[in-house]
């Protein structure tokens, strides 16, 4: 029996997803049949997180496939569409990777195609919850049970990995070995930390308590955090890394304040081809996600924004990263 939620699953004949932008008021699964639907859920972060857009996208593919079988044109609908797919969402690697790996199983047989996507949606899947296990073991063997005090950003729990997370899995794996309490940034502007990370700690009944963004620094004194720990979206070979926007500012502080800053994320995160993060493409969203939130408008109207979805802490800053494969200290060389 699994004890963590997958938020998005192939069966038989569809992909159902837990519709991310409805949490934590409430438990929305969509069933979907059309691989259009995958990518406006990506576009609009129902689904979201690096790993979990990894299988999105693979199982977007897989809907494609099974909709272009019956195209004349196939596999021409098929290729076009896992380039819609791909261009969904810029930065995080796993889903340009997740693309990568299926536009190399397009074969001229329709039906094997579809089978062929169906298997790499499922390995990939199978991949991700075994990472989220061993990131989460990985973690704790780094850092030692103890009395860890944590402040985290966004959410890399299982909404962003269909298993038990990225950074959230060493929170988990160090909460089930001593004292944790963990400080979650709301992660502004669509606040995955307040809505989403919050939801899961609370679900698992951790003992955890929701900041603003501007807290932070002053939180880590006065609450003596000893642990920083994000997750990332990309990781370039020199360790930079990009992940949720405010992440950069994290790590300066817990640099100031002599506190380990940690990455977590599994190897499908990584991208050794770019040397060093100034290649990582930044996503910039639509600026009425700054000006209000939902239907609340808080700003004036058509006032000037700027809105990066993500930023780039450098490797300088980072303490450690936590992969799958183990924990790795500067210098960092992913190959
Ligand atoms: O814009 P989001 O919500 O997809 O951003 C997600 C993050 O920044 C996570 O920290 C990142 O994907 C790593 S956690 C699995």
């Amino acid at each position: 029996m699994e004890s963590f939620l997958r938020c998005i699953q192939r069966t038989a004949d569809h992909v159902r997803f837990i519709d991310q932008t409805r949490l934590p008021q409430e438990e929305v699964w969509v069933a979907a049949t059309d691989w259009r639907v995958l990518v406006e859920a990506i576009k609009a972060l129902r689904v979201r997180g690096a790993p979990a857009l990894g299988i999105a996208a693979a199982c977007a593919a897989w809907l494609a496939a099974r909709e272009a079988t019956f195209d004349p044109l196939y596999p021409a609908p098929l290729l076009a569409a896992l380039d819609a797919i791909e261009a969904s969402r810029p930065t995080a690697v796993n889903l340009h990777h997740a693309v990568r790996r299926c536009r190399a199983l397009v074969q001229p047989d329709a039906q094997s195609t579809v089978s062929a996507l169906a298997a790499c949606a499922d390995e990939l899947t199978h991949y991700e919850i075994e990472a989220c296990r061993r990131m989460g073991a990985n973690g704790l063997a780094h850092l030692g049970a103890g009395e860890w005090r944590i402040l985290t950003v966004c959410n890399t729990g299982s909404l962003a990995t269909v298993g038990m997370g990225t950074a959230l899995a060493v929170v988990r794996a160090l909460a089930a070995h001593g004292p944790v309490k963990v400080f979650a940034c709301e992660t502004r502007p669509l606040l995955q930390g307040a809505r989403l990370t919050m939801w899961e700690l609370m679900r698992d009944g951790l003992d955890c308590a929701l900041i603003t963004d501007g807290m932070a620094a002053s939180i880590m004194r006065s609450e003596r955090i000893n642990l920083v720990l994000a997750g990332a979206d990309r990781i370039a070979a020199n360790g930079d890394a990009a992940n949720k926007i405010g992440t950069f500012g994290l790590a300066v502080q817990a640099r100031y304040f002599g506190i380990p800053f940690g990455i977590v994320a599994p190897r499908t995160t990584l991208d050794p081809a770019l040397p060093s993060g100034e290649h990582i493409d930044i996503e910039q969203r639509a600026a009425d996600e700054v000006r209000g939130f939902g239907a609340c408008r808080t700003a004036p109207d058509g006032c000037a924004v700027r809105n990066p979805a993500f930023d780039v802490t450098p490797a300088g800053l980072i303490s450690f990263i936590i992969t799958d494969e183990g924990a790795h200290v500067p210098p960092y060389h992913f190959a």
